[in-house]
């Protein structure tokens, strides 16, 4: 049979497989999404995510470890408060939760790079990403209490603030408050393009974060819109993001290769809770291989355009990669 290209050729043994792949992945460019919580001893399972914990402060070494070993060299962490508010104090406090969790982190594993979730719904009494008034999520007052919640984290040891809150104008406010506290060098990582996703419903029961009322479709996007998801982005650069995110990941592949070559940042996906919580539930009814499917989802990711990958998976894509499955 006379047949010229014959692109099985480059497919015929492992070695040749590994030298023309098109996609190359670092654990240097993972994050681990981290839930810290009030209390002395704790480390308790997320019953939606197996596998995750919420852990205390005093818990938390054996985990940075564990991750700074495995080579994964940053973490983002969520704050689970004793007490919520109205205006949701505690993530702003000098002594909340995630800014005590910088300070551990910072003491037991110096060199990880710490990142910081800002945000209100873990915060507040309502669940809601911001100050209400009435059943209103008040976009200008919130963003006073952004960006004092992105200060005291700066002041507390954060390398780097990521705002998920949807609020307009945030990350220049969020910006202004940095570099007038002396923050000039904290980059913000804008949760820029971030969907009203039903994705996220492990993360909330992790959190108890599910708004008490409503929903979140008044400030996060909807998932119809693509035209929507560069205007967010590109009014985010101008307002001085360093990086953008597309969240969910999974379902948002268009999205995340547009963003990237419509922009000049780096670009970060997020896996979300939901993703991980499909994985596991899928492989532990025996349906999927939970190491190869984790590996086809991250490398999909990437092959969209992402640069980051923030996912609950870390430690097991970092290991993955050692193993040459992927990388
Ligand atoms: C806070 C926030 C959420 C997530 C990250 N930051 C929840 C939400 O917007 O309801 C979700 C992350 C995940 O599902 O893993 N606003």
């Amino acid at each position: 049979m006379e047949i010229t290209q014959r692109p099985r050729r480059l497919r015929g043994n492992d070695v040749l497989r590994k030298m023309v792949r098109e996609v190359r992945m670092d654990k240097s460019s993972l994050i681990y999404p981290m839930f810290v919580r009030e209390g002395s001893n704790i480390k308790e399972e997320i019953p939606s995510m197996p596998g995750q914990y919420r852990y205390s402060v005093d818990r938390m070494e054996e985990k940075l470890t564990e991750l700074c070993d495995a080579g994964v060299c940053s973490v983002m962490f969520f704050g689970i408060p004793d007490k919520k508010d109205e205006l949701g104090s505690g993530a702003y406090a000098q002594d909340g939760i995630v800014q005590k969790a910088f300070r551990k982190a910072r003491q037991v594993c110096p060199d990880l790079y710490l990142i910081g979730d800002v945000c209100m719904c873990e915060y507040t009494s309502h669940g809601h990403c911001g100050v209400l008034c009435g059943q209103e999520v008040d976009n200008d007052r919130t963003l006073e209490l952004l960006a004092k919640t992105a200060v005291s984290q700066a002041q507390a040891g954060a390398d780097m603030v990521a705002p998920s809150d949807m609020m307009d104008g945030r990350v220049a406010h969020i910006r202004k408050a940095l570099d007038g506290n002396g923050y000039v060098n904290v980059p913000i990582m804008s949760y820029a393009v971030k969907f009203a996703s039903s994705f996220y419903g492990p993360f909330r029961d992790a959190a108890g974060s599910a708004p008490s009322f409503g929903d979140r479709k008044s400030y996060q996007m909807d998932y119809h819109n693509r035209r929507e998801a560069w205007k967010e982005a590109l009014l985010d650069v101008q307002e001085g993001a360093d990086i953008l995110m597309v969240k969910p990941a999974m379902a948002y592949g268009d999205l995340i290769r547009e963003i990237k070559e419509r922009t000049h940042v780096p670009v970060a996906a997020y896996s979300v809770s939901g993703e991980y919580a499909m994985v596991k539930a899928a492989a532990q009814s025996g349906y999927i291989d939970e190491e190869l499917v984790m590996c086809e989802l991250a490398v999909g990711a990437y092959r969209a355009g992402c640069d980051i990958y923030i996912t609950y998976f870390a430690e097991g894509l970092a290991k993955c990669m050692d193993k040459g499955i992927i990388g």
